[in-house]
């Protein structure tokens, strides 16, 4: 009989996600007059933006003749994509990114699990406790120990780098799942942290779009001596709404080296372009016709309306939370709010609370790690009615002190 990956058995049985969906099924289906909010997984609410339907419009034509059909794409991305994301989201800002060290993907969640393929067994693992689980579930997929960095009220939910040595590092800013976002100085103190340790940080930026405040980091970038330690990972699903679409980017200066276990180093870019070549086919033209759009003056606006409407629901969901007493951080420059859950409750206890009494869908903090524990997550990705309602609901379940 054929051997599993015994690792899997290690994590837990379902991802945070599934979980959530498969309990708020269960309940939906012996309340099934409850009207439910979700306010759950980050899934975005509003149509695409029109410059991307356009482009859309104009691929399937394209795609209609055969003078113009495209069978298999680079497996990179078309350069058209590859050059208007350096251009846009990096020349155009200060820093050198070259056209070829953007790798256009389906997105960051398969990015960052992805990645570990071209980095070897035995590597020091550091991130933040909580954390996106896709970073740890992965890890202990690939049997690798992972530290925690604790990111606490205390230090704003920011940890500082450790005294410990690592070799990868993970980071996320705008965080998921607790809305922080760290300063360049911050970022600065991982970026030494990484060249004293010669770490790689993988910078999770699949919230960059939600930044409005001048001076705060939205790409690792900024910090002038990361070009030849970290990796970075964007995403349109948040951007422009592309969920359903799927499309990311994933960032890989050439500068930026690993290893060899026989001596000597060789360039990650070299790597990550031989694994996403053989097992990658590339995202749909359709779709890398999309994500240009965004890059027009057009698809700019449209995208700054489009977050702005989710950060107005956080606004909105902070307010009614402050009105409430309720202890929280994030929505402010971020699409989440991490709250402190009612005394003596567990996260997952919270998350049945608010789900039966409020019929309010929260993710449970515990399910980020074990520094969760006691909080629980709101995502303000829905329709405005659906906030303004949680909004109400929350104010409700406060006046009975739940
Ligand atoms: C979340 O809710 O944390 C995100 O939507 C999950 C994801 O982007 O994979």
């Amino acid at each position: 009989m054929t051997f599993i990956n015994e690792n899997f058995l290690k994590l837990s049985e379902t991802y945070l996600f599934v979980e959530i969906g498969r309990r708020v099924e269960a309940y939906c289906k012996t309340h099934p007059e409850a009207a439910i909010v979700r306010c759950g997984i980050g899934d975005v609410t509003e149509p695409l933006p029109d410059a991307c339907i356009k482009a859309m419009h104009k691929a399937v034509d394209e795609m209609a003749a055969r003078e113009t059909f495209r069978g298999y794409g680079p497996e990179a991305g078309y350069e058209f994509l590859r050059h208007a994301i350096a251009e846009g989201d990096f020349r155009q800002r200060g820093i050198e990114i070259a056209d070829d060290e953007i790798f256009i993907s389906d997105g960051s969640k398969c990015d960052c699990a992805n990645f570990l393929d071209i980095l070897g067994a035995g590597n020091r693992i550091l991130m933040p406790d909580p954390v996106y689980p896709v970073y740890a579930d992965t890890n202990i997929m690939a049997g690798n120990a992972i530290s925690f960095s604790q990111a606490t009220a205390e230090n704003g939910f920011v940890p500082a780098p450790p005294d410990a040595p690592a070799d990868l590092i993970y980071l996320c800013f705008p965080n998921n799942p607790t809305g922080a976002v760290a300063t360049k100085e911050q970022l600065a103190a991982w970026v030494a942290y990484a060249h004293r340790h010669d770490a790689i940080i993988l910078f999770d930026a699949a919230y960059e779009s939600f930044v409005r405040t001048p001076d705060l980091p939205k790409s690792i970038y900024e910090i002038p001596d990361a070009l030849d330690c970290a990796v970075e990972m964007r995403s349109f699903s948040k951007s422009g709404g592309f969920t359903g679409l799927r499309c990311g980017y994933c960032v890989v200066p050439k500068a930026v080296k690993g290893r060899k276990q026989s001596g000597g180093e060789k360039s990650l870019h070299a790597l990550w372009s031989r694994r996403q070549s053989t097992k990658f086919n590339g995202v749909a033209y359709i779709v890398q016709r999309a994500a240009e759009a965004l890059y027009s003056d057009e698809g700019r606006a449209q995208v700054a309306a489009l977050t702005g409407f989710y950060l107005e629901n956080a606004r909105l969901l902070a307010d009614a939370l402050t009105r409430a007493g309720r202890s929280f951080v994030g929505g402010v420059d971020a699409p989440y709010l991490w709250v402190k859950g009612n005394k003596g409750m567990t996260s997952w206890d919270m998350f049945a609370h608010l789900l039966e009494q409020a019929g309010i869908v929260a993710t449970p903090g515990s399910g980020f790690g074990a520094k969760g524990e006691g909080y629980f997550r709101l995502s303000a990705f829905n329709i405005r009615e659906n906030i303004e309602e949680a909004c109400r609901r929350l104010a409700a379940i406060s006046l009975e002190k739940l």
